[in-house]
């Protein structure tokens, strides 16, 4: 589904090309990418600061470790480094042997400290340039009981979190997406640590959903994606995540077990047509959160699930704006 690819801008990625994170069906209306409730944001009152300076400095890159550690010491909440490792497109970085820095701050005196300590140039941050870094996935996030960071950005997780930390690469999946953050949520309240769950995530994009799902608790985990370059991806963040996941580019209906609990985030048509691939992958009890549904697609998608044999599980349903996570329960058996 090349629709859920995402792209991301160079600006603050020191790796790719830009933007956004959208179902190829974005609807018009509220942004999907509206911060929600649950999901707490870098900021005051969170512990986690939301920096409105940015200092940049451009050296030899021989002495990007030894500056950004500096940048740290002198109270960056994160320091991003671009260099000609980090930025693949001509051009678009420093010249070869200088890197750019850039330290983030939220404390003014703070930042000005470090700016005439180290140089650079000190600049304020907009709240709106950091919104759209956070539209376009590249912020950290929480959301329940996990923590997204991005891989190129350095913030603490709060203490009572799961870490994620993630590249989402070419691959959908950065948490900033309502309906990933429905899935998020969902998985947060479902799996508890020695809880002994085996979960399928179908249509892992970056894995996202698949790495937390283990990190929350999850005894197994197994995942899938028909995009061969999501599945690469997701592997690599597993990878980074120190977490085992059992990936595949095979579709659903190829895929052996039966799992307690299936999580798919993918678009309402595709939803449908997996219906009873869905219920023949739950272990009795499993329950399925279907994800990526508009609300005026949520009857269709319920129909063909019970169809398919499995009872709404309206408790676990959600909402975010036009967005809505079904679940379904798979009765025990006899
Ligand atoms: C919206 S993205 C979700 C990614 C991630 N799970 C998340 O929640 O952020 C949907 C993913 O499903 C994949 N996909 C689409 N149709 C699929 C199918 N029939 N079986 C498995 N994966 C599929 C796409 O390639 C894409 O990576």
């Amino acid at each position: 589904m090349a629709g859920c690819r995402e792209m991301r801008s160079g600006a603050i990625s020191p790796h790719r090309p830009a933007p956004k994170e959208a179902f190829t069906s974005k609807p018009s209306g509220p942004t999907p990418f509206a911060r929600r409730p649950d999901q707490r944001a870098c900021g005051p009152g969170t512990g986690i600061g939301l920096p409105s300076y940015a200092l940049d400095l451009e050296i030899a890159a021989e002495v990007a470790e030894l500056r950004s550690a500096d940048l740290w010491d002198l109270g960056a909440l994160g320091v991003e480094v671009r260099d000609d490792e980090t930025t693949q497109r001509p051009g678009e970085g420093p010249p070869p042997g200088r890197a750019l820095l850039v330290g983030w701050f939220s404390d003014r005196d703070k930042a000005e400290r470090a700016a005439s300590v180290l140089g650079g140039h000190l600049r304020e941050v907009e709240d709106r340039d950091w919104g759209e870094t956070w539209k376009e996935g590249l912020g950290p996030i929480s959301v329940g009981r996990v923590f997204v960071r991005p891989s190129w950005v350095a913030v603490r997780a709060p203490d009572d979190s799961v870490e994620v930390v993630l590249d989402p690469g070419m691959a959908f999946g950065t948490g900033s997406h309502p309906t990933t953050a429905l899935c998020l949520a969902a998985l947060s309240e479902l799996l508890v640590e020695g809880g002994g769950a085996s979960v399928l995530d179908v249509g892992t994009g970056s894995g996202l959903l698949a790495i937390a799902a283990k990190k929350l608790g999850a005894r197994e985990v197994h995942a899938n994606d028909v995009d061969p370059v999501a599945v690469e991806v997701a592997r690599e963040n597993a990878a980074r995540n120190g977490v085992e996941v059992l990936f595949s580019g095979e579709p659903l209906a190829s895929l052996p077990g039966r799992f307690d609990l299936l999580v798919a985030n993918i678009l309402a048509n595709t939803l449908v047509e997996l219906a009873g691939e869905v219920a023949s992958h739950l272990a009795p009890s499993g329950k399925a959160i279907l994800s990526g549904i508009l609300l005026p697609q949520e009857a269709v998608v319920r129909r063909a699930y019970l169809a398919a044999g499995l009872r709404p599980l309206e408790e676990l349903d959600r909402r975010d704006g036009e967005w809505v996570l079904l679940a379904f329960g798979r009765e025990p058996a006899e």
